[in-house]
């Protein structure tokens, strides 16, 4: 377990090192970020390289016992290069140059800018690649921004050409006929700006996402030249940030990590916890939480501090999802600078602020619990499938303006996370026996491998879960010629007749098993069973005519396995007792109970022993019941029978 900061040594006369850096030792500090927007003070002119000091600060970071990570810092380019070469700034859709001295101002796509990348990163990794104390690199920050120059829009009329291979196959997936839009000339299509042909929009996502890839691989190609295959190289990923493919990113890294910020209000850990699992997704492992909020940000609408205690309960919901390292951003900030006030570790006055005590304690808690979460894993039986494709989609025709993918997956997600059943959130396309549950929400585009992979897992004895949306349209966008859910109907035994956006919640009542009486608000879908094994588990009650009486959700056996299709968007209790009785036949049960808002998660050890996580999420002291005796890591203390948890309390348990 890793604890840390960003640094920015950049910011400060040398002098004043030693004591940030001692400060650093003395919370339990055992690692730092740095250089990630020190372009200018690397490479100060044109093709003049300057990393004595950056050589400095990795060694007075060595000398107190804090190792490096190290960031390529092209998220910032410096004010030499972007005057010489203003085409390596980005275009905005309306034709304007990004202005230069934010961050990501760059045109990803830009030959010049590559250049420039690829040096930097390569004189970097000349000097520091094999450094010692250099354990890991991340590449540029937070990768954002759309650039619409023209080397963009040729890039992607190329990147179409590979895909399609010609026009009229082109013409004939995106159905250009509509609105006359039959493009003669790979010249004529545009980079899409605002609401635009489905298949098109979809491409130019597609097209980000390929930018990004060449863009970072092209650095990474650059430092493992030097970096030895034991190093690692991550992004810092914005956790469900949408503007590219997230999975397609990361199959180049080594490790995923995010950056993990509250904003306005408080620790939503259900919310949060589930984009710790999305990034744990991404490599099917552990992840570093590379930056996270000490206390406060600087850019919400109220920028409250997290109450006291609350700031460790979320780093160690971090490492309860999978976490081998949170880092606070930042250190200390810069007198100047756009972030002035954010929160951060010292102050102006470079003493540390209250919060320091807090971090201090992390810093013992992860020295008392390394050992026993060294090597551990998340291990989890149900899974819930997340496709950018899909949420691009139906982002882009909503049907009402409350659609949201992510809020509806976490309806999926809340009631069994909240319950203590550990759920991995993985691509649609991965491989999925290893599962007794996976729900599949707003399934939407299918390709044909997507589809084989769902038969294989139900038929294998999997419990898959067909939510609203899905089944609709193939990959390229476009409505496929049949009813919903489309080619997984052989799953089903159900399809849907029609679907209807909801101005009103309407009346849902359980049925045979299922026994709740509640309603489904956004949408709904009038199913039809047409195979006899099909069983309707809920019926919607008198609403709009249409959907009185109707089935809302199916329950099928297919092969060894199960397939349910849910019509509704329920309302939380509903939706409670449904995916309570759905795992319960799937065989997937809770870790323990425990009183609302406290927390178990499990990490298995590399010999299967179990070490459980537990975090009371209130400001209020709480009592877990536990059904075995414990030692809790934090203390050394035993605990059986009952553990007391102060307010924002946490214990590590390992099971005696
Ligand atoms: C992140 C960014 C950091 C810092 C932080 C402030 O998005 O990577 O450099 O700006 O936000 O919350």
């Amino acid at each position: 377990m890793e604890l840390g900061s960003a640094w920015y040594p950049e910011h400060w006369p040398e002098e004043r090192w030693p004591e940030d850096v001692r400060l650093m030792r003395e919370a339990g500090m055992t690692v730092s970020r740095i250089a990630e927007f020190a372009w200018s003070t690397m490479e100060p002119r044109d093709g003049v390289f300057e990393f004595g000091w950056l050589e400095r600060a990795i060694d007075l970071l060595a000398e107190n016992g804090l190792r490096a990570v190290l960031g390529t810092p092209t998220a910032a380019p410096p004010a030499w290069l972007t005057q010489a070469h203003p085409e390596t700034l980005a275009m905005e859709p309306n034709g304007r140059r990004a202005q230069h001295g934010n961050r990501c101002h760059y045109c990803v796509n830009s030959p010049r800018y590559h250049e420039f990348c690829y040096r930097i990163a390569d004189e970097m990794g000349r000097r520091f690649g094999t450094h010692p104390n250099v354990m890991g690199w991340q590449i540029d920050n937070e990768y954002n921004r759309v650039c619409y120059c023209d080397v963009c829009a040729g890039r992607f009329r190329e990147f179409l050409r590979e895909r399609y291979g010609s026009l009229e196959e082109l013409n004939s997936r995106w159905s250009t006929a509509y609105w006359s839009q039959t493009y003669t000339d790979w010249d004529q299509i545009p980079m899409p700006v605002g609401g635009h042909n489905p298949g098109l929009m979809l491409e130019m996502k597609r097209f980000v996402t390929d930018s990004y890839r060449r863009f970072q691989k092209l650095q990474i190609s650059a430092l493992r030249q030097y970096v030895p295959a034991d190093r690692w190289i991550t992004h810092n990923f914005m956790g469900w940030f949408d503007g590219f493919d997230h999975y397609e990113l990361a199959r180049d890294l080594d490790l995923a990590s995010w950056d993990c910020y509250v904003g306005t209000g408080h620790h939503d850990y259900l919310g949060i916890g589930a984009t710790h699992d999305l990034t744990r997704g991404f490599k099917r492992r552990g992840f570093w939480l590379m930056e996270t909020q000490p206390g406060s940000v600087n850019w919400s609408r109220i920028n409250n501090v997290l109450d006291r205690g609350e700031v460790r309960a979320m780093a160690w919901t971090a490492v309860a999802h999978g976490a081998e390292a949170v880092l606070y951003w930042q250190w200390r900030s810069a007198p100047g600078g756009q972030e002035q006030y954010h929160g951060t570790v010292v102050g102006q006055d470079g003493e540390p602020r209250p919060l320091y005590e807090e971090i201090q304690q992390i810093g013992r808690d992860f020295a008392a619990a390394s050992q026993v979460l060294d090597g551990s894993e998340v291990k989890a039986n149900a899974a819930i499938l997340n496709s950018y494709g899909d949420r691009w989609s139906i982002h882009w025709q909503r049907h009402h303006a409350e659609f949201d993918y992510v809020v509806h997956a976490g309806a999926y997600y809340r009631p069994l996370a909240s319950r203590n059943i550990p759920v991995d959130i993985i691509s649609s396309e991965e491989e999925l026996s290893g599962y007794k549950l996976v729900v599949a929400p707003c399934l939407l585009m299918l390709s044909s491998a997507e589809v084989a992979n769902l038969v294989r897992y139900v038929e294998g004895g999997g419990h898959l879960v067909l939510t609203i949306r899905s089944g609709m349209k193939d990959e390229w966008n476009a409505l496929l010629p049949s009813k919903q859910p489309g080619p997984l109907t052989v799953l089903t035994g159900a399809r849907a007749e029609e679907f209807y956006a909801l101005d009103e919640p309407v009346p849902v009542e359980g049925e045979g098993p299922l026994s709740f009486h509640g309603t489904s608000a956004i949408w709904a879908e009038r199913l039809m069973p047409i195979d006899e094994g099909t069983q309707v588990l809920a019926r919607f009650g008198k609403c709009n005519g249409w959907l009185d009486g109707r089935p809302a959700i199916t329950m099928r056996t297919h092969g060894m396995g199960r397939a349910y299709y849910v019509g509704a968007w329920l309302d939380d209790a509903s939706q409670r007792a449904l995916m309570q009785w759905v795992a319960t036949e799937a065989g997937v049960a809770p870790l323990m109970d425990s009183p609302d808002g406290v927390e178990v998660a499990r990490r298995v050890r590399p010999g299967g022993d179990e070490v459980y996580v537990v975090v009371n999420h209130t400001p209020n002291p709480a009592v877990l019941s536990l059904p075995w005796s414990a030692v809790d890591q934090l203390t050394g203390a035993a605990a059986s029978g009952s553990l007391q948890l102060e307010a924002y309390g946490v214990a590590v348990l390992v099971k005696q």
